[in-house]
Parts: structure tokens; C-alpha cells; sequence
């Protein structure tokens, strides 16, 4: 699509919004995330320079000069680009950016692998076609666990996929209770995906997840035209070998010791610890089999249902400003633009926020952004309460009779979380004038 834009200093970013273009931008356009980069195609000679922190960003991270930042770059005559975060996945994915590119670097982390028993039977009985669904499905549900815990999808392995949690994150505890939800993530995923393929393919897949908690050298490995980020190192292969170790011991889940020694103990629900040796190790390692987390996410149940609900981002949008408009009508009139590409922005952006609230860091002072230009578009502090009562009305009335308790609960968390740090931008913006 082509728009015009006049007037001098608006950036990229702004002209996408002001447009009701869905632009991915976290950080709210501080040049943090990084989420609002752009392939520019053509006239790169009509852009501003590069910001300073948009210099030290793409060198950082090993860009080419034809990506920029939109929300750090403007333009004095025709432009043509494509924007390239257009998905939680590939927004979470950046993180893999902070990495060295070339040199490689050494981090603690905790490492995820999760593996598809009995493949080979699944791949003998079943057409080619449906191989590939079947293991797309797959990759898709259980990356989406690691995504929303803080975890970046390293590599698949065959029927293999690597979780790592901690790249950009000093936290231990939180990369390993990161690493924990995702596995619990995992089991339940697997299970709603067997109801779904039982009908069409009669298959029962199984998986098993082992966790490890270490040391890994990560760094972009191969032929120059072809790199991939990998991750070598003693602990990655002890990672790797307490998932086989799943079909030994017939656990789901299993974590190591350095794994359990940073998280609450009691949080943990084990169901049996056994001293093992690990193929190609001299020492024995103590293993825990773990059956539940009793420190969930208070936004997954918000997470897991946001597909669900903006399936059609017009109907979700449609049906909460009628609900928001019934309980407060006033508000109606501060949609000068009606609310039809509102509700596009406005879905977009939630979709957005909801699935980086573990991302906080840049997300929070995007909201606070949000917040700020708000009280611009004549939103009061007290509009916020009548928002979050017509959003949780419209869940309630999209989910049906899925929407259970917990998910309101979790929902209203969510919401408690997004409404709070706008306003808290809100507020700064009220008490400057
Ligand atoms: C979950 C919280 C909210 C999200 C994610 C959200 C999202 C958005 C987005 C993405 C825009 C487009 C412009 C921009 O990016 O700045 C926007 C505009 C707007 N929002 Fe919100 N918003 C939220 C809460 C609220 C609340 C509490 C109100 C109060 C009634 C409100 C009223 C408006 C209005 C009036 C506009 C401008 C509409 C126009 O230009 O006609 N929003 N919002
Ligand atoms: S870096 Fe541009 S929006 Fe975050």
C-alpha cells in the first residue's frame, strides 16, 4: 500500500500509526526493542541519517544497511520498504540477536529439549503430506510455550526442539523458572494438540522434555551465506541426554539438580528423584521428575487464549466498543476517526503486548508511551476503569463457555498490568501540563 505523508520530522513509525498501519513497536519507539525495524527497497538516499543509537544497535547486531529502525528514521521524499516483525515469534526471536554475532559468546542459561517419542513409527504410517502438517502443528505448539516464557527457539533437531532461556537475562531464577513453565507449557499443549489430530490421523504423539541449567558457547555457526545460532558445550549435551533419559525413567518431564537448586523447591511438584549416568559421563547426576509448577505465569491463561480471541480482530473489536459505548456512552465521542481501523490498532497492539509481557523490560516503557499519548486523544484517568470493565465483558462474551474462572482471573491480571503502567505514563503526562 502507498500513503502521503507531509510535514517534516514524523518518523517512519508515526506515519505507520497515523496511518492505522499495525506496526510492531514494544519500546513504544525509545530505540530499544528493535521490534519496528524496516527492509528499506528503495530510496534509502531520502532517509535521515542514522540515529547514534541506532548506530550502535546495528553494529551491535550485524545489520545490513538496508534495515533500519523505523521509529528512528524519517524521510524527505519517496520511500519504499516492508516491515519485518510481523509476529510474536519473530518479535521474541530478536533476542537471539544479542548474541556476538561471529565470535560467539559463553552464557549461563537454562537449556530446554523436548522430543517426539516413537517418530518413526508416526513417519512409516502416515502419507508424506501429513507427516509435514503433523510435525508443523507440533513445532508450532510447542515453540509457542518457550516464546511466551522468555525463551527463544534455538534449533530443531529433526523431531527435536531446543529452548534457551537466559540469553539476554542475567536472572538464573528466572531463566529456570522461565525454562519450567515452558516445559509445563509443553505437556499441556501436547495433549490439546492429540485431541485435535485424534480425528483426522488417529495419532497419539508423546513427547518427553528434559532441562538442564549451565554453561553454553552460542554463536552464529556456518557457511557465510547460511548461519545459524547454535549452542555448544558439555551442558547442552547433558541437556540434550536427560531428555533421552525421559523414556528410561517414563517421566514427561525431567530437570536437573543445577535446575531445581534455583527455583523454590516447594514450588516444585516432583514425583521422583533418581541418581543417574548420563551416555558419555563419568559422574552420576541427580535427576528430578517433575509433574507441576505451582509458579504459572499469571498471564498464561491471557496468552494462551488470545488466538482464540482475536481470530477475527473486527468482530473482537466491533462487539468491545459496543460493550465499552453501552456502559459509557460519552466515551463514543472521543473516536473522531470511528473505530473501525481503531479496532485494528487496538487488537494489533494487544496482541502484541499480551504475548510480550515477559519481555517487560521494553513493553512497560511502551506502555507508558501509550499511555502518555492517550491523554492526546482526550482519554481521562477515569475512562480507564469503564476500558478494563468492557474488555473483560467482551472476553467473557467471545470465550462463551470456555472462559473459566481462572482465565478471568488471569485476564484481569493481564489487563491490571497493561492499564496500570499506561496510566502510571498518563499520569507523568497529566502532571507536566
Ligand atoms: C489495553 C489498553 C489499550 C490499548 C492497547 C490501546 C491501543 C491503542 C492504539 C494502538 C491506538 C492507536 C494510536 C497509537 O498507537 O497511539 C489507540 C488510540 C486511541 N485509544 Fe487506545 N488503547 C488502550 C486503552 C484505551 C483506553 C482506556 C481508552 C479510553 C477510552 C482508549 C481510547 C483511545 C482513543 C480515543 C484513541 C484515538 C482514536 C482516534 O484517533 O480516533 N484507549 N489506542
Ligand atoms: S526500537 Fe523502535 S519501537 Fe522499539
Amino acid at each position: 500500500m502507498t500513503v502521503e505523508a507531509s510535514g517534516t520530522g514524523a518518523t517512519l513509525l508515526d506515519i505507520s500509526i497515523a496511518h492505522k498501519i499495525t506496526h510492531w513497536h514494544e519500546c513504544g519507539g525509545h530505540g530499544r526493542c528493535t521490534t519496528c525495524r524496516v527492509r528499506i527497497l528503495d530510496g534509502a538516499s531520502h532517509l535521515s541519517a542514522p540515529t547514534r543509537r541506532e548506530t550502535e544497535l546495528a553494529q551491535a547486531r550485524g545489520w545490513d544497511p538496508t534495515i533500519r529502525l523505523a521509529c528512528q528514521t524519517s524521510a524527505s521524499g519517496n520511500i519504499s520498504l516492508e516491515r519485518i516483525v510481523l509476529s510474536e515469534a519473530a518479535a521474541s526471536q530478536l533476542r537471539a540477536e544479542t548474541v556476538g554475532r561471529e565470535a560467539g559468546t559463553e552464557r549461563q542459561l537454562a537449556i530446554l529439549f523436548c522430543d517426539m517419542r516413537d517418530f518413526t513409527a508416526l513417519a512409516d504410517t502416515n502419507s508424506a503430506f501429513d507427516v509435514v502438517h503433523i510435525l508443523n502443528r507440533f513445532f508450532e505448539v510447542l515453540g509457542d510455550p518457550i516464546l511466551l516464557n522468555g525463551g527463544i527457539i534455538s534449533h530443531y533437531v529433526g523431531d527435536q526442539i531446543c529452548g534457551l532461556f537466559g540469553l539476554d537475562d542475567d536472572d538464573h531464577a528466572r531463566s529456570c523458572s522461565g525454562a519450567m513453565r515452558a516445559a509445563l507449557g509443553m505437556a499441556e499443549a501436547i495433549d490439546r494438540l492429540n485431541e485435535e489430530l485424534a480425528g483426522s490421523f488417529g495419532v497419539l504423539l508423546k513427547i518427553g522434555i528434559g532441562v538442564h541449567f549451565g554453561n553454553a558457547i552460542v554463536g552464529e555457526v556456518g557457511h557465510p551465506t547460511l548461519r545459524r545460532l547454535t549452542i555448544v558445550g558439555d551442558d547442552v549435551n547433558t541437556a540434550s541426554r536427560i531428555e533421552a533419559m525421559t523414556k528410561e525413567m517414563g517421566a514427561k518431564i525431567l530437570i536437573s539438580r543445577a535446575v531445581a537448586d534455583r527455583l523454590a523447591e516447594a514450588s516444585l511438584s516432583i514425583t521422583a528423584t533418581t541418581m543417574a549416568r548420563l551416555r558419555g559421563k563419568r559422574h552420576d547426576v541427580e535427576l528430578l521428575a517433575i509433574d507441576g509448577f505451582s509458579d504459572p505465569s499469571p498471564f498464561a491463561l491471557a496468552q494462551r487464549s488470545i488466538g482464540r480471541l482475536l481470530n477475527d480482530p473486527s468482530v473482537f473489536a466491533e462487539q468491545f466498543y459496543a460493550n465499552m459505548f453501552a456502559m459509557r456512552p460519552e466515551l463514543e465521542g472521543l473516536f473522531s476517526n470511528g473505530t473501525v481501523s481503531q479496532g485494528a490498532m487496538l487488537s494489533h497492539m494487544l496482541r502484541s503486548v499480551v504475548s510480550g509481557l515477559e519481555r517487560r523490560k521494553h513493553v512497560t516503557i511502551g506502555l507508558q508511551t501509550l499511555g502518555r499519548k492517550h491523554v492526546g486523544y482526550g482519554v481521562e484517568l477515569d475512562h480507564y476503569d469503564t476500558f478494563r470493565a468492557a474488555m473483560l465483558k467482551t472476553i467473557g462474551d467471545v470465550m462463551g463457555g470456555d472462559m473459566t474462572h481462572e482465565m478471568a482471573e488471569s485476564w484481569s491480571n493481564t489487563l491490571d498490568v497493561i492499564l496500570g503502567q499506561m496510566k502510571e505514563g498518563a499520569g507523568a503526562e497529566f502532571r507536566r501540563h
